[in-house]
């Protein structure tokens, strides 16, 4: 346990930095047999995504290209607005190419169903998902995730590319943060 303000505390480690990076490898090794012959498009969302997105990319093997999104969702705390605000689009040109959205977590899932329709209304020939960590439990739209790193509970998470206020992204583990009584 680590006190990090007067407010907030860091709890154990959830998932290791040899967990992520294993399980980074392997599913950048299905994304290779899954995409075989064709070329990807990765399409980040900065700022949470760019560890993972690092990660898996090292394990895939096809044809790739690199974009990179930048959407405002949060506000500097652990509360969610609610809105979801385009700060920076795509710069490749999106239409009949295969994409894979990088995200660093799916919480209420409205960022990744709004940034689908987005990329979907450019003329992708498909767009799929790879996300390091998905909160089944927060879910408020129903989609399809075909690339899950690792599930979490309804806890408030950082590390690994996962801010708080905007720190704590450079820590290579994931842990919880909660609120000191
Ligand atoms: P959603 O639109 O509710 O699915 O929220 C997605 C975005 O909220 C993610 O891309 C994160 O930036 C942020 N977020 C949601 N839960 C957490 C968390 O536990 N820790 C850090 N950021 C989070
Ligand atoms: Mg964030």
């Amino acid at each position: 346990m680590r006190e990090i303000s007067d407010k907030y505390q860091l709890d154990d480690v959830i998932i290791t930095r040899e967990q992520i990076e294993d399980r980074a490898a392997e599913i950048g090794r299905n994304i290779t047999r899954d995409y075989e012959g064709r070329e990807v498009v990765f399409v980040g969302v900065l700022r949470g995504a760019v560890m993972w997105l690092s990660e898996v990319i090292k394990s895939v093997d096809l044809d790739t290209t690199l974009d990179f999104m930048v959407v405002s969702s949060y506000g500097d705390s652990t509360k969610t607005s609610g809105v979801v605000r385009i700060v920076k689009d795509v710069a490749e040109d999106m239409k009949g190419r295969h994409v894979i959205l990088v995200e660093d977590i799916v919480d209420t899932g409205r960022t990744l169903s709004y940034i689908k329709a987005h990329i979907a209304g450019k003329g992708a020939a498909s767009v799929s998902t790879c996300t390091l960590l998905d909160k089944p439990s927060r879910h408020e739209i129903n989609m399809d995730i075909e690339y899950v790193g690792f599930t979490v509970g309804d806890e408030f998470i950082v590390g690994y590319g996962l801010d708080l206020a905007q720190r704590y992204r450079n820590l290579p583990y994931i842990t919880s943060v909660s609120a000191k009584d």
